[in-house]
């Protein structure tokens, strides 16, 4: 693999379609400043990101994972005025300094955290009937990927676009024999797809600036 092609490439294409502004550039900063794992989306996945939330008219937005909330701010911007994105963290850390960044990009309005595991959080959203989802992004921990899948189903509508990260960990999904617990758990959510009846779907294959990966792409039917 080349990946220092493919890291020029995708520069290439982020500076001519995806160039961050101060407000993700200092999200960036303060990752780095607190020690936070550097494993958000690149600037050119964000873009996708924001392409398909403008593409199903997302007014309502769903985040599994929000870490300092890079992807988050990628997809709020896309928004309409009165829409709304929640994104649900696991750690009280993270949680802070998305709040953090999300203020300064000035999106606290429309950005609600919920703080806790999100296999705890979704039946709440589910309880307090806050779907259906326009828009759901996965990229929370990997092992309970089949069962995050499983949730947004019950929190989409016909339509809702289902997106899940890191389910090609550098091709170690072609492994069966990974005893690796996250290629496990998104192995389980790729072989789900096969004749899923509730989803029309495919998986793209993403090279760039990050490690050799990939993205579910699921409409829900
Ligand atoms: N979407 C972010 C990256 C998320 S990284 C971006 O691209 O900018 C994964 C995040 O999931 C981490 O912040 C981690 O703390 C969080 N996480 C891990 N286990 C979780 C759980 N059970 N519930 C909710 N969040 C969890
Ligand atoms: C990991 C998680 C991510 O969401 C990502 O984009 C890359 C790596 C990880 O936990 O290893
Ligand atoms: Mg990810």
């Amino acid at each position: 693999m080349d990946n220092k092609l493919f890291a020029l490439v995708d520069h290439y294409i982020s500076e001519r379609v995806a160039p961050e502004d101060e407000i993700l550039k200092a999200v960036n900063t303060s990752i780095e400043k607190h020690g936070i794992p550097q494993i958000s989306v690149s600037a050119s996945q964000g873009k996708l990101l924001q392409v398909l939330a403008k593409l199903t008219k997302a007014t309502k937005i769903l985040e599994l994972g929000t870490l300092a909330g890079y992807s988050t701010i990628w997809l709020a911007r896309a928004l309409p005025l009165g829409g709304k994105l929640i994104t649900i963290e696991f750690s009280e850390k993270h949680a802070r300094v998305a709040q953090e960044n999300i203020n300064k990009a000035k999106l606290q309005d429309l950005v609600d955290i919920r703080i806790g595991k999100a296999l705890d959080i979704l039946p709440q959203i589910e309880n307090n009937k806050e779907g259906p989802f326009d828009l759901i992004f996965i990229d929370a921990d990997k092992p309970p990927y089949l069962e995050y899948f499983d949730w947004a189903i019950k929190l989409a509508r016909p339509g809702t676009l289902i997106i899940a990260d890191n389910v090609i960990r550098e091709g170690q999904v072609l492994d069966p024999d990974s005893t690796d617990d996250k290629v496990i758990g998104v192995h389980k959510l790729n072989e789900s797809l096969r004749n899923h009846p509730k989803v029309f779907s495919t998986i793209i294959q993403t090279v760039g600036a990050k490690e050799h990966d990939g993205m579910v792409l699921a409409l829900v039917e």
